[in-house]
């Protein structure tokens, strides 16, 4: 996406569409009554009289009178002013994108002063919008053999602005690279789990690890068992396709210390395995690699801006299938930490799987380690769909990190995982740990799991089972796949590179 800058000549603006913000007062906002009548008279009396609405997201479009070089005005309430946030701002600019969208627009106008406050300078409006439009334009483009959609892309975006350009375009152009991960990794959400199978979520991350100059490891069942991988072995055992932990490294200083581990959940498909899940239940379950997505997503970002801080990624993808040679409920299995683990529920394969790859992350390096998966259904129950769960062992790292989920406004909300927990999880007659405890407080249950194999490394698990995907269209996109985390987990990092977390 190209933008461009162009000086305060309203009358002439080579654009299709012009969006213009229409906070409550308007005329309050300097310039706001002189910029509107410079295309039509009738627009403050417009405003007056309701035809043109002030509330926040309210959406007024009209053809525009062509001498002045554009097809469309798009009006966008923004509501009161000073209650204007980013993240309100990243709602109105993701309905626009919405807009632009469903009008097919390739290039849009855009005048920042209406979108700024006291606490929102010009640069913040360049970055949200560009994020904002990003994430609201997002579609999956789909299968169907009888679209005759347009296919039309936003390619231009201009600020009407003589503010510091290089600053903006910078602002810009951050938001827009957070927009396209997120919707790389919802790309990958979506897709049908026939064809996003491990092996080809591995040669997606040889094709990212290509472009952006990451290390990368791909160990297949060959080498998994080497290194006695049991436990994302004993998920992969009634599977035809081959399991894969995929591992990028970025490095970013001369020695490879003070490293962050990025763990993903890459079920493909979660059948339940012999704990069958019941066929509604089954339904949706292409998007168990929720987590996995959202590491790329953050790899994408990462590999974009370059962040002064070494990350290893490590991704665990199998399916859950069920088969003569599949593992059974009653069946213990040796994970790469050694630690045993008696199979009570074969539904319960996330945890087992980024058991593994916890444990190979740290043998790897990892200092830190944030695991991300659509680990469970308690979360939903506990916090509903729009809130990701977390649990930590590090009051520190995880008072950093929800300042990066504040920053980008993904909403997440911590579990305790208490000593009586970890002695639930413990409780087996054959071997040191059970893989499912029980229904009750099984969110808990499922990260407190993972926690058994992260020993005293600083240690966030963000179950995502809720936020992942979402039931229907919101304020930063449709129906289906989000991209969660995907922003939060770059900004952490982003945050951990200028930032020493133990002061
Ligand atoms: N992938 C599911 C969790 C899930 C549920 C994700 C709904 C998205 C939407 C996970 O593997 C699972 O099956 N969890 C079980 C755990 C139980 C057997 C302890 C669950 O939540 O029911
Ligand atoms: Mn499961
Ligand atoms: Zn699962």
């Amino acid at each position: 996406m190209k933008i461009n800058m162009v000086e305060q000549n309203f009358n002439k603006v080579e654009t299709e569409v012009l969006i213009i913000g229409v906070p409550e007062h308007p005329e309050n906002t300097q310039g706001w009554e002189d910029f509107v009548a410079s295309y039509s008279n009738s627009f403050p009396e417009w405003v007056r009289s309701g035809q043109i609405k002030t509330d926040y997201k309210q959406v007024v479009k009209m053809p525009a009178f062509n001498e002045n070089g554009f097809e469309r005005i798009l009006f966008i309430g923004l509501g009161a002013k000073r209650k204007l946030s980013e993240d309100r701002l990243r709602a109105v600019f993701a309905t626009v994108g919405k807009e632009l969208s469903d009008m097919k627009a390739s290039s849009v106008a855009i005048w920042p002063t209406p979108f700024t406050n006291e606490k929102i300078t010009d640069e913040d409006v360049a970055f949200i919008a560009a994020e904002g439009i990003g994430l609201g334009m997002y579609k999956f483009a789909g299968y169907k053999t009888d679209s005759n959609e347009r296919d039309v892309s936003l390619e231009e975006v201009s600020f009407l602005s003589d503010t510091n350009q290089d600053e903006f375009k910078a602002a810009f152009e951050v938001g827009s690279i957070n927009a396209q991960a997120v919707n790389e990794a919802r790309n990958l959400v979506n897709m049908p789990p026939n064809m996003l199978t491990a092996t080809e979520m591995a040669n997606y991350a040889r094709q990212l690890a290509e472009k952006y100059d990451f290390e990368i490891e791909v160990l297949g069942r060959k080498e998994m068992e080497e290194q006695g991988m049991g436990a994302i072995l004993a998920v992969n055992k009634g599977s035809v396709e081959e399991p894969q932990l995929i591992v990028l490294k970025y490095t970013a200083t001369d020695t490879w210390e003070d490293v962050v581990g990025l763990v993903g959940k890459g079920i493909t498909y979660d059948t339940g395995g012999y704990s069958l899940k019941p066929r509604d239940g089954m339904v949706g379950m292409k998007g168990d690699m929720g987590g996995a997505a959202a590491v790329l997503g953050a790899m994408q970002i990462i590999g974009e801006t370059r962040p002064a801080k070494n990350v290893i990624a490590v991704i665990a993808s199998t399916d859950n299938m069920v088969s003569g040679d599949a593992f059974k409920p009653d069946d213990v299995i040796t994970s790469l930490s050694g630690k045993t683990i008696e199979v009570l529920n074969t539904d319960a394969e996330g945890r087992l799987v980024l058991a593994d790859a916890v444990t190979f992350a740290k043998q790897a390096g990892a200092d830190y380690l944030i695991d991300v998966a659509t680990l469970t259904g308690g979360v939903i129950v506990a916090l509903g769909k729009d809130k990701t769960g977390a649990l930590t062992n590090d009051e520190a790292f995880f008072e950093e990190f929800m300042h990066a989920a504040t920053e980008t406004g993904e909403f997440v909300w911590r579990l305790p995982l208490t000593e009586s927990d970890k002695k639930r999880l413990r409780k087996s007659e054959v071997a040191d740990l059970n893989n499912s405890p029980g229904r009750d407080g099984h969110a808990i249950f499922g990260g407190g799991f993972i926690g058994e194999f992260v020993g005293d490394t600083p240690w966030i698990h963000l179950d995502i089972a809720g936020t992942s995907d979402a039931s229907s269209a919101h304020d930063l996109g449709p129906k289906g796949a989000t991209g969660v985390m995907v922003r939060t987990l770059a900004t952490v990092v982003e945050r951990m590179a200028n930032t020493d977390i133990n002061n």
